[in-house]
């Protein structure tokens, strides 16, 4: 039998201590499965003392992550301690230097270092895994990278933040407010106590950047991603959604267009009946449009220690299946130096179809004004309707329109136009629509 691989493990928290864990309790499965034997030589965290419900102490302890990255017996340096900048990036760089394969679960890394780390890897010949940076537990890198060779993909979305997807579910099932969804999911450990990275976006928008990378062979462009949270949706989208045959999810969407490469995360309609419609709660899901298999869904949990834990184990095992002089895959689908410029289609040519909810004075002449604005900027309704809802005044009245496909411009100027009027109430909500299977 080949020589055991050895695993130094930095970051010991939901996480690592998982990895960990599962490592001993499958260690007969994974030798089996590699052809060796898979053991932990190394480990570090902060605090030395805690107690990780696990027995280390066979393992060299390093209070320093990055003297383990660069000094330790080890073949694989696991990063799991999180963060953009820091112990994290450092050590990350010093194993790869060092020639060390890397398993990462840091989507915040990747995002904003990964086109430089994946240079280094592929420099010095040695892996650089993170699975489970995207999408926790769901194999939607390798899909991407390694099962859909030759396909073209056209565009991908997903549910990529677990939180978001469980504020939304139980708005929609229960009918209660964002501001009490978000309380209760604090409350049973769904949220941070600063829910900002997750309900504004940043999180989905962190791994988005990576699948956009993969599906377009493109630089990695985080920076470069329209964004917009959850955090204004209300129980009068929910039903005027459910009315019109549509459920809210937060998207991140990548889509090829003619103008170059959209990437956005917004609150999006999907169809009641799509599959992506389905995806509650927690679970995440990924879709991937391609020229040759049509759209394929991948859904599952997308956090947690053991889900995350099982995709770190899958990087990990592929590195004790891999040979020395094996070519490995690239990194992101493409050799890193090859990645081409991220070419940016701006938000102004997005073209689809849009959701507009308006609350209006209820006055003569309001509904036709609203008409002619959309007219004006050639968008063509597919429905207008006029609702008392319980919450208004007997002066107010909610318009609701679904327009057929139009441009993000259009729509912009026309609900400017609107505004200028002085027909509005309150601030007007649009909903970008997204086509789904
Ligand atoms: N949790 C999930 O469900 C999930 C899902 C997908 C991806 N991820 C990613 O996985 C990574 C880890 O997440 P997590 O939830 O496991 O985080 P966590 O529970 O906060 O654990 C972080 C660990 O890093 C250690 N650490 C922090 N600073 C350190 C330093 N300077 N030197 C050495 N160790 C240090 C901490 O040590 P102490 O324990 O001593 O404080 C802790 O053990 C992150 O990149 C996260 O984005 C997490």
């Amino acid at each position: 039998m080949a020589e055991a691989l050895r695993v130094g493990i930095a970051g010991l928290g939901t996480v690592g201590a998982s990895v960990a864990r599962v490592l001993r309790d499958k260690a007969a499965e994974l030798t089996r499965q590699c052809g060796r034997d898979i053991v932990v030589t190394a480990v570090s965290a902060r605090d030395r003392k805690r107690d990780r419900g696990i027995d280390l102490s066979a393992a060299t302890w390093f209070d320093d992550p990055i003297k383990l990255a660069e000094k330790a017996d080890i073949d694989v340096f696991v990063e799991l301690i999180g963060g953009d900048e820091g112990p994290a990036r450092l050590a990350v760089k010093a194993a790869l230097e060092a020639g060390r394969h890397v398993v990462t679960a840091n989507k915040a890394l990747l995002a904003k270092h990964g086109v430089a780390l994946a240079e280094i890897a592929e420099k010095k010949g040695v892996l650089l895994n993170y699975e489970a940076a995207v999408a926790g537990g769901i194999p939607v890198i390798k899909t991407m990278r390694e099962a859909m060779a030759g396909n073209a993909v056209t565009r991908v979305f997903g549910i990529l933040n677990g939180t978001c997807n469980y504020i939304l579910t139980r708005m929609e099932a229960e009918g209660i407010s964002f501001d009490a969804c978000l309380k209760d999911a604090q409350r049973l450990g769904y949220a941070e106590a600063d829910p900002t990275f997750d309900i504004e976006g940043h999180d989905t928008a962190h791994k988005l950047s990576i699948l956009t990378s993969l599906a377009f062979g493109t630089k990695i462009a985080a920076n470069d991603i329209y964004m917009e949270g959850i955090s204004n949706i209300t129980q009068a989208d929910i039903r005027a959604a459910a009315d019109l045959g549509y459920r809210i999810k937060l998207l991140g969407v990548a889509q090829r267009t003619d103008s170059g490469i959209e990437q956005r995360v917004h609150p999006t309609m999907v169809p009641t009946a799509s599959v992506i419609a389905q995806v509650h709660g927690v679970t995440n899901a990924v879709a991937i449009e391609t020229d040759i298999l049509g759209e394929l869904l991948l859904s599952g949990p997308g956090a947690g220690g053991n889900a995350t834990a099982s995709a770190v184990i899958g990087d990990i095992a592929d590195i004790a299946k891999s040979r020395p002089g094996f070519q490995h895959a690239p990194v992101f689908g493409w050799p890193a130096k090859e990645l081409k410029p991220y070419k940016k289609a701006q938000m102004r040519s997005h073209a689809g179809g849009y959701f507009i909810r308006l609350t209006v004075h209820d006055r003569i002449g309001v509904f036709a004004a609203i008409a002619k604005r959309m007219a004006d900027n050639d968008i063509s309704l597919e429905s207008i309707v006029q609702q008392a809802a319980g919450t208004e005044t007997e002066a107010q009245k909610t318009v609701i329109l679904v327009t057929h496909e139009t441009t993000e411009a259009a729509v912009r100027k026309a609900v400017e136009g609107i505004t200028k009027d002085g027909h509005l109430t309150d601030k007007p909500q649009v909903i970008r629509i997204e086509r789904a299977e």
